[in-house]
């Protein structure tokens, strides 16, 4: 298959797998909900095609102007919304796209944000200390640095950061106060580490950390991954691209959880929690990108990308349908056939 739709500024990661785990197939309808510079996107459309539609999702304004330049040609195919996925579920419910054949996470940052584009993302660049991913929310890097407690930075930089000298550095922040610019901030890190620390720069962990807190990543994607869930049609499937251990850690145990009958905790008699198994996982090994994928686009290094097909089991098939059938809702409004169709379409996608 042709999948050269890369372009020069951000190259999508693990884009033959991304599409192969998604099934893309023609008259498919998907949702990328980290639209970025739109790579995966027009490689979906293109698989996808004649048929196929695609809504898009990004935080960031920016990242939807790029991507409705490059997804031009797929116009009458694609709608491009500038939002949160935490709100994914409402997105798709007030644009009537559910249920879907397919949604992707594809995690992190692009390289355009990365790249400097002044918004404090890397210490590569100097840069006010801002880190949102859309500019309208409140709060920002800087505001995290120059007003937290010694504690609650040091906290918030090992738990995001997965920091060793969490301390050290909150406290060496606290003392170097006011801190404005990313640069500032890297030198004020150095100053604790020392310049060189294996193969990352002393910085990168504070930097992810507070990039993670002010955009309230980890709960924005529990939240999303369950939303997605419920937006699958039968067979549908969930793919997430993950960058760092603490996003793969919740994608990963998402999954696993989904994928399992009971989950009661271990020496409970009798099952109570009732759970049935809403996932069956595609790829139980990880799938990471080759070596010469690396090579060719080196910030492919640290990708994972997961994928799982929507399961709808008979029991919660037939109590769906039971309940459809005799729901007062279908009697008051006498639906008909294509209408009642239509909703236990829906129902299925949410049993
Ligand atoms: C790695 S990039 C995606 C690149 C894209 N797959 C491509 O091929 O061009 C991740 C994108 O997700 C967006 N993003 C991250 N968290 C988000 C969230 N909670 N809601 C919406 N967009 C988010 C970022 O703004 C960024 O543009």
């Amino acid at each position: 298959m042709n999948l050269n739709t890369s372009t020069p500024t951000h190259i999508p990661v693990l884009l033959q797998e991304t599409i192969m785990a998604l099934v893309v197939q023609s008259g498919g309808h998907y949702i990328d909900c980290t639209l970025g510079g739109g790579g995966h996107a027009a490689a979906i459309l293109e698989h996808s095609s004649p048929g196929g539609q695609l809504l898009g999702i990004d935080a960031d304004p920016e990242a939807i102007k790029i991507a409705r330049a490059r997804l031009e040609a797929y116009s009458g195919s694609t709608l491009l919304v500038n939002e949160n996925f935490v709100n994914l579920q409402a997105i798709c419910y007030k644009y009537d796209c559910l249920p879907v054949h397919g949604i992707l996470f594809d995690l992190g940052l692009s390289s355009l944000q990365l790249n400097g584009n002044g918004r404090g993302f890397s210490f590569q660049h100097d840069a006010p200390l801002d880190m949102r991913l859309n500019p309208n929310q409140e709060l920002t890097a800087a505001d995290i640095v120059n007003t937290y407690s010694e504690t609650e930075l040091a906290r918030l930089i090992k738990t995001y950061g997965e920091e060793g000298y969490s301390r050290q550095i909150a406290r060496r922040i606290t003392q170097e106060r006011p801190i404005k610019t990313t640069l500032h901030l890297a030198r004020t890190i150095e100053r604790v580490i020392g310049s060189r620390r294996g193969r990352i720069h002393p910085a990168t962990r504070t930097f992810q950390a507070l990039r993670i807190a002010v955009n309230q990543e980890l709960e924005h994607l529990e939240s999303a991954l369950r939303q997605a869930v419920n937006l699958l049609g039968f067979e549908g499937r969930l793919v997430v691209i993950s960058y760092h251990s603490l996003e793969d850690r919740i994608v990963k145990q998402f999954m696993q959880q989904e994928a399992k009958g009971c989950i009661c905790p271990p020496g409970t008699p009798t099952c109570v929690c009732q759970h049935t198994p809403s996932l069956r996982l595609i790829n139980k090994k990880v799938i990471t990108p080759s070596p010469a994928e690396v090579q060719l686009n080196p910030r492919s290094h640290s990708a994972k990308l997961r994928a799982a097909e929507r399961l709808i089991t008979q029991d919660g098939q037939y109590k769906t349908i039971e309940k459809l059938c005799f729901s007062v809702e279908v009697k008051a409004n006498g639906w008909r056939r294509p209408t009642l169709l239509k909703r236990l379409q829906q129902a299925f996608s949410t049993a």
